[in-house]
């Protein structure tokens, strides 16, 4: 059954271009991204790996971890690399896994018959530092990843983490937020001492509260 969101992400073992890795111990206490490439040696691919890797201050920021899976092997990787940091102008330095025989594909459900047998589809994961997932979302393999609605989520999940609150539509970092239903107007003007503009009961806004 495909994994749903709030399902403990599966632990496995894998051989990666930085060495073998146990997953959940490498995330140890970060948040994790893991997601899947369909095919060394392609384009659509090569961009999405060169942006990864030009984001990698931000993801630290983030305290994110980025893992990438392949079904191609360990050598297969290693010369995709030198391609990718020449091509894109960044050095990669995350892990890529040699998933050949296609262990985290199946784990993660990466492989969707209807769209290839063999191929993975565009699958990205983002895991909470307790290895629950917290965001699915699946891409064809024609389109590449929109990296900065992938950072907006983690923002906006780590502030519902940190903060009781949620974002609406459209959400941007440095907009409103919006307070959580949990929370009673009481408890969030102690809470949120920038301030509320209460549109209706459960619609009340506040500043983004990890700003200064
Ligand atoms: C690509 O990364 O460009 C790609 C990979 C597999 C199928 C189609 C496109």
């Amino acid at each position: 059954m495909a994994l749903r969101l709030g399902d403990i992400a599966p632990d496995f073992q894998a051989s990666t271009t930085i060495g073998d890795i146990h997953f959940h111990e490498f995330l140890g206490n970060s948040w994790g991204i893991l997601f899947s490439h369909p095919a060394d040696f392609t384009p659509v691919c090569t961009t999405e790996l060169g942006r990864t890797a030009s984001l990698a201050g931000e993801f630290a920021r983030r305290n994110t971890k980025v893992v990438a899976v392949s079904v191609d092997d360990l050598e297969s990787h290693k010369g995709w690399i030198q391609d990718i940091n020449e091509t894109q102008k960044v050095a990669v330095d995350f892990p890529i896994i040699a998933d050949n025989d296609k262990v985290v594909a199946n784990l993660y459900d990466m492989i969707h018959p209807n769209a290839s047998e063999t191929l993975t589809v565009r699958s990205l994961f983002i895991i909470g530092p307790d290895k629950k997932i917290k965001l699915t979302i699946t891409y064809p393999a024609s389109t590449g990843r929109n990296f900065t609605e992938v950072l907006r989520v983690l923002d906006s999940l780590q502030l519902s983490a940190n903060y009781s609150v949620a974002t609406p539509a459209d959400w941007v970092p440095g907009e409103d937020v919006i307070v959580s239903l949990a929370v009673s107007t009481e408890e969030a003007e102690q809470k949120f001492p920038k301030g509320l503009t209460i549109v209706k009961p459960y619609l009340r806004y506040t500043p983004q509260p990890d700003l200064s």
